[in-house]
């Protein structure tokens, strides 16, 4: 994710951005940038790539005298990683430079009405939008045009702004975008993220959703969205470093799988509109939509069991035939890929050599590709006829937890707004279904308030040996995934079985407590999956269920029971998988396992 810094005070404002920026590295990011007043015009330097590009352009800040400044580090979001997208952007007179973390979702009806009024872009980004829109409302007072911008932006920003006209002044504010500001003995800062003011002050303001921070060299204010002056807090931190950058958590996966309902919200917010699905960067007319005669959802590891969930989701509300192929497989198979084929290959990092060269290979035979890709600028969002992001932002541990969830949300848009366009569902059940999708990020919070409870039984399972997963549709694409996060960071051996195949071999090795976690969220198959968790457990198993609130009958059945709130059926994945990740990471903390980067696997698989 994008991080944020700004500074104002006694000392010189770029070596402190800079020093500021490199504390936030770790959050993943591919340009960076920084704005200086220099007492005369407010400089801008940016960067493709590492922070060490701009310190040697800036000589580490030298050249770029001044006490006042802002600075970003950049995750590409909208527009290519490169130096014309990289923050800060400045209005037309370079006299306004704003740096932003988050996104602006109605970015392109402003831009076109800026655009309308003789405002010229020079990138991309959602974030030029708000420099050239504070020019539009400045008439010489900060607060009233930063005010006006507010109320005209839809989606979550963190934004630092400086006013060349207003040098004794840095502005900050904030909506569903992380913001601090740090009191300083020299001086006052502004970051996204705690450990780029750690240096400098303990001593923190938490800005809340739509408050503005006025900083000053000695001064720090506070005013509402109205431009009301608001009383606040100062917070001291107790957390070294190390910790911060973590947010306070032990491990980037425990953060990660409580980033879930904002990355869940990211990803679907921007898409939902006046009740109607739309995804723009698609670029498919509805001719082309109804066109489509099959799919093939192309990709490895976690990504390809969000593709097997998705099966069930385009068959079922877009009446597509769909076929789900690991990427390793699908290139050297040779795939029947027929004309009205759409190949659609989903990767968090975008440079998985499988699914690239899958993508190579459906493009190689003339059919139209679609990538659902995290990483902007990939190689497979660079490659793919057409792509659409899912806004996770950067994901530091191995095991993949928030970019799973928002490839199924994407895919359940992307499905939903097939079935829209291709007359499967009613407009009453696409209501239904849009306000069941924005339930979700609230329903995940619910699920992660009870992580002590999961916790306590992830302990007594730290020694197994042995843990089945099962479930039949959509809950064995739940248990595909439950079964390799277990795997693969506590390091017993795991698998997942379609419910009704265990009497076909495996169940020969089920013995007295063996572990089975049984996924039961399918309504129309609850029964015939309770019917196998009765067949486990009369041979010893021991039976934690996942399933439904109000499917208590099940308590009979199995041992120990977890209860996801009721959504529509096609999206249970997005709820059962939250508490089998915390069972997988509790259980590989337990061992003491390294959970972030867990031995012999690497974040992006570059390689055969
Ligand atoms: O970057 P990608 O989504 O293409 O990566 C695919 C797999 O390598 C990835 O999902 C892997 O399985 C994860 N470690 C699972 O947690």
């Amino acid at each position: 994710m994008c991080g944020i810094v700004g500074y104002i005070g006694e000392a010189q404002a770029a070596p402190i951005l800079l020093d500021g920026l490199s504390r936030l590295e770790y959050r993943g990011y591919d340009s960076a940038g920084i704005a200086v007043y220099d007492g005369t015009d407010i400089q801008v330097k940016k960067a493709t790539g590492r922070l060490k590009v701009l310190s040697e352009l800036t000589h580490d800040g030298v050249t770029m005298p001044g006490t006042l400044g802002i600075g970003h580090t950049r995750w590409a979001t909208h527009g290519a990683p490169t130096d014309a997208n990289a923050h800060p952007h400045y209005n037309s007179t370079e006299t306004i430079a704003v740096v932003h973390n988050g996104i602006i979702e109605n970015y392109l009806k402003v831009k076109k009405r800026l655009q309308d009024k003789g405002y010229e872009f020079q990138s991309e980004t959602d974030t030029e939008v708000v420099a050239h829109l504070l020019d539009y409302y400045y008439k010489g007072e900060p607060i009233e045009a930063i005010t006006k911008v507010m109320l005209r932006l839809e989606g979550s920003y963190a934004l630092g702004i400086i006013f060349r006209d207003h040098p004794d002044v840095l502005y900050a504010v904030r909506k569903d975008s992380p913001l601090i500001v740090g009191k300083g003995a020299e001086g006052n800062l502004i970051a996204s993220d705690v450990p780029a003011v750690l240096k400098y002050t303990r001593e923190v303001y938490f800005i809340q959703n739509e408050e503005i921070a006025v900083l000053n060299k000695e001064d720090i204010s506070f005013r509402n969205v109205d431009g009301e002056p608001i009383e606040k807090e100062a917070a001291t931190i107790e957390w070294d470093i190390n910790a911060a950058e973590k947010g306070g958590y032990e491990h980037f996966m425990l953060k990660e799988i409580y980033e879930q309902p904002k990355t869940v919200r990211d990803t679907l917010n921007p898409r939902l509109k006046d009740g109607r699905i739309v995804i723009e960067e698609l670029g498919m007319t509805d001719e082309e939509i109804r066109a489509i005669q099959k799919i093939h959802i192309v990709a490895c590891g976690s990504a390809y069991h969000t593709g097997v969930t998705a099966k069930y989701v385009f068959e079922g509300l877009a009446r597509i035939p769909v076929e789900v192929d690991l990427a390793s497989e699908f290139r050297y198979r040779n795939p029947i890929l027929e004309e009205g084929a759409l190949v659609i290959i989903i990767s968090q990092s975008g440079e998985t050599a499988d699914s690239l060269a899958a993508l190579r290979e459906a493009k190689t035979r003339g059919i139209q590709t679609l990538g659902i890709v995290n990483v902007v600028g990939s190689s497979i969002a660079r490659e793919a006829d057409k792509v659409m992001y899912t806004w996770a932002g950067p994901e530091i541990a191995v095991a993949t937890t928030k970019a799973y969830s928002a490839q199924l949300v994407a895919q359940y848009l992307l499905a939903l707004k097939f079935a829209q366009v291709r007359g499967t569902v009613t407009d009453q059940e696409c209501e239904g279904m849009i306000g069941d999708l924005k339930k979700l990020p609230e329903q995940i919070e619910l699920l992660l308030g009870s992580k002590e409870r999961i916790q306590r039984f992830a302990n007594r399972y730290v020694a197994a040996r042995d843990v089945f997963f099962i479930g039949r549709g959509i809950d064995y694409a739940i248990s595909l995934e439950g079964s390799l996060k277990l795997k693969e960071i506590s390091y017993i051996h795991s698998e997942a079985y379609a419910a009704g195949e265990l009497k076909h071999g495996t169940i020969s090795l089920i013995e007295e407590g063996t572990l089975v976690a049984a996924v039961a969220t399918q309504e129309a198959l609850y029964k015939k999956t309770i019917s196998n968790i009765v067949e486990v457990r009369t041979r010893g198993a021991f039976v934690m269920a996942v399933t439904n609130t109000g499917n208590t009958e099940i308590e009979k059945a199995a041992d120990y029971v977890i209860y996801i709130p009721q959504t529509n059926r096609y999206f249970t994945n997005s709820l059962a998988i939250i508490p089998l990740q915390l069972f997988s990471y509790y259980v590989s903390v337990g061992r003491g396992c390294d959970v972030d980067k867990p031995r012999n696997l690497a974040k992006s698989v570059t390689v055969e």
